[in-house]
């Protein structure tokens, strides 16, 4: 067989803060995922990854803490490594562009570019804090909109109504850092002619869309861009932090992050290279026509993917002898939400991975975000689905079928591959979907559809148990051991099968299932058929799967941030709401609702009446006399065929229970409250 040589990268994260779920499920396991089935396939693939350590934020956290920016890629680097451990992630490196190494690869490039004459180099105005001593990158700075005065508005573009305009337009800018009015200061940058690349970027991307299937999300983005042409971008910054500028003049300026970044992925393997001592192994890799390179990403890094980097790449061969190959593909996955909300650091909403992963093995983890990977839309992470993922695929489906099958062949075959009888029609059925299994998440992982390939992996699980079920061993081993044995031979054969085709997903589970059964991979493509001899001794069965209870779960989501609001609404808004005190004159239930409470209000010079959903906590007399708060001008309703003129005020606690909000006697009835 043909083996492939095949290049991947992940997205390198920034060392600026921890990672979580949505950086997962972006990036990082649907990479690990093929790049693990390629493993098994027998390619010789390199997986490589990193920490991306340059760039203002992490300069801005380094200030607010008072330390250097080392001090802030330290932590995280090795922060983020170790989740990424902990969650499986196979990289062959996770490196970092704080390497000296780096920086020289990244010099070169830029070198080259200079000598070519693909940069120019052109003076600007741009804010500087005085008392930072720093330039203000634009989102950076706050101001008035010249436009239309929305006070926080950003230093190039407003967000309130779009308008474009130079910094020196915005009314009464100040700095984001120390709150100063930055002044204007001249500077000059280098400007990279992106412009120039345009028409080869363009077919470089068509050929590659239509022979190896690019994915519609990514193209639309490419294509506006290219729509709106590519202009020359300045790569260099004024910063202290970062790759410095490889020329005379230049102090004080280095390489714009992202200009190096991509490049990381070249140090990366060439660090990979010395460690194995292999010095111009990444050559292989990186410079041979015949590797392909896929490219893994979360949708906000397209451009930097498919038209900067391969620009540079091009740029740098049209100068050099060591020709660099382009990404084939660039898989690129829309967003993860977090319980129907972006994930959000600020507002404490989202689940770093290394907390996560104390509470949790990784293997459910990766099994739910991996069938519900974001790969055509956003998708939600919700705790519910976790757990149900958790507990009715993994735990009742996979984990039983391999329990009952050890458990069967402990206790009836002394913990040892029965006999093979002859296979009648159903046993031949299963050795067919069971060699099927391997060939078919195979193409659904070539072809980027991982979602699809997890959610089939479990099919086989589910054939296993129905043919467990149907076969009926523990009554077929009363009448005819044998067929009771070719029963379970199968089904030993179905969980290899599993234990091979699950790997990619969950390797944790995998590993012991091969324990179990005494047994090592083989090649992808042979999985599917039987593996296990004859006779051959099992070793102990153990349960793969914990089931969590619901009061796990409950607890997480008292400990997430349960007062975070997103939808912000404004005081005027807010003050179109009439919420007025009104008392409890009557109280009766509805019949056929459970629910509902009709109510008669006193509003001090009105009287009225409130249908409530608060029946399961509140018999009628519990209400009659207290004083309440109601939304006084909401739409009349009718529920149950009585009209309901308003909407008291309750908490709803997560049991589903209402505390009706009161007050005391002092306040006249009416009263508005605000
Ligand atoms: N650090 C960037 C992010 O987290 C990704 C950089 S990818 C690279 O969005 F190619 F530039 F390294
Ligand atoms: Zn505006």
């Amino acid at each position: 067989m043909n083996k492939e040589r095949i290049l991947v990268t992940s997205a390198l994260p920034y060392a600026n803060g921890p990672i979580h779920l949505g950086h997962l499920s972006g990036a990082y396991l649907p990479a690990d995922i093929y790049v693990r089935y390629h493993r098994l396939k027998g390619n010789d693939i390199i997986y490589i990854c990193g920490s991306d350590e340059h760039g203002v934020p992490i300069t801005i956290t380094a200030d607010k803490e008072g330390v250097s920016p080392k001090v802030i890629i330290d932590r995280f680097h090795e922060m983020n490594k170790e989740a990424f451990e902990k969650f499986g992630m196979s990289f062959d490196i996770y490196s970092r562009t704080s390497l000296p190494l780096h920086h020289e690869t990244a010099q070169k490039f830029f070198k080259s570019f200079y000598e070519q004459g693909l940069l120019t180099e052109k003076k600007t105005w741009q804010f500087y804090d005085p008392k930072a001593k720093k330039f203000l990158p634009d989102r950076y700075v706050e101001g008035t909109c010249p436009k239309c005065g929305y006070e926080e508005a950003r230093g190039d573009e407003c967000e309130n109504c779009g308008a474009i305009y130079e910094p020196t337009e915005l009314i009464n800018p100040k700095s984001k850092i120390t709150g100063e009015t930055p002044e204007l200061k001249e500077t000059s940058h280098w400007y990279f002619s992106l412009g120039k690349f345009q028409k080869r970027l363009e077919n470089y991307i068509n050929e590659m869309a239509e022979k190896y299937g690019w994915k519609e999300n990514v193209l639309q983005y490419c294509r506006s861009w290219f729509k709106e042409g590519l202009r020359d971008r300045a790569v260099t910054r004024d910063l202290d932090w970062g790759v410095k500028v490889p020329l005379k003049n230049a102090e004080g300026k280095v390489l714009y992050v992202w200009f190096e970044a991509v490049l990381g992925y070249i140090s990366a393997t060439q660090k990979l290279s010395l460690e194995k001592g292999e010095p111009e192994l990444w050559r292989k890799y990186w410079q041979d026509e015949k590797t392909k390179y896929i490219a893994f990403i979360g949708k906000d890094n397209i451009v930097f993917h498919t038209i900067i980097f391969p620009a540079m790449l091009m740029a740098w061969n049209d100068a050099n002898d060591d020709k660099f190959i382009l990404p084939q593909n660039v898989p690129a996955n829309e967003f993860l939400n977090f319980e129907g909300k972006k994930f959000s650091k600020s507002r404490g909403w989202g689940i770093d991975v290394i907390d996560f992963l104390e509470k949790f093995p990784p293997d459910p983890l990766r099994y739910t975000l991996g069938s519900n990977l974001p790969e055509t839309k956003d998708t939600d992470f919700y705790l519910k689905e976790f757990q149900a993922k958790n507990n009715n695929e993994l735990a009742d489906i996979l984990g039983n079928f391999v329990n009952r099958t050890f458990t069967f062949v402990q206790k009836h075959f002394d913990g040892k591959v029965p006999l093979m009888g002859t296979p009648a029609k159903i046993d031949k059925e299963m050795l067919q979907t069971i060699s099927e299994f391997p060939g078919k998440v195979g193409r659904l992982i070539d072809s980027y559809k991982i979602r699809d390939a997890v959610n089939e992996m479990m099919n086989l699980a589910r054939a296993g148990n129905k043919y467990f079920n149907d076969s009926a061993p523990w009554v077929t081993i009363k009448e005819n051991k044998e067929l009771a044995g070719t029963t379970l031979n199968i089904c030993l054969q179905t969980i290899y099968t599993l234990a091979e085709i699950f790997e990619p997903v969950i390797p944790f589970t995998s590993k012991k299932i091969f324990k179990m059964l005494n047994a090592n991979t083989v090649a992808w493509d042979e999985a599917g058929k039987p593996q296990l001899a004859e006779n051959h001794p099992l070793d102990k069965g153990e349960i793969l799967f914990t089931k969590i209870d619901d009061k796990v779960i409950d607890k997480m989501f008292e400990e997430l941030g349960h007062t975070e609001t997103t939808n912000e609404i404004d005081y005027e808004e807010f003050s179109k709401m009439e919420l007025r005190t009104a008392k409890v004159i009557s109280a009766e239930k509805i019949k056929k609702s459970e629910k509902l409470l009709r109510l008669r209000l006193d509003l001090g010079n009105e009287k009225r009446q409130v249908v409530a959903g608060v029946a399961k906590t509140y018999s009628p007399e519990d209400l009659i006399g207290k004083q309440i708060v109601i939304v006084a001008n909401l739409k009349p309703a009718k529920l149950f065929g009585f009209e309901s003129k308003g909407m008291i005020l309750a908490a709803e606690t997560k049991d589903g229970k209402f505390e009706v909000l009161e007050l005391s006697e002092n306040v006249p009835l009416g009263t508005r409250v605000k």
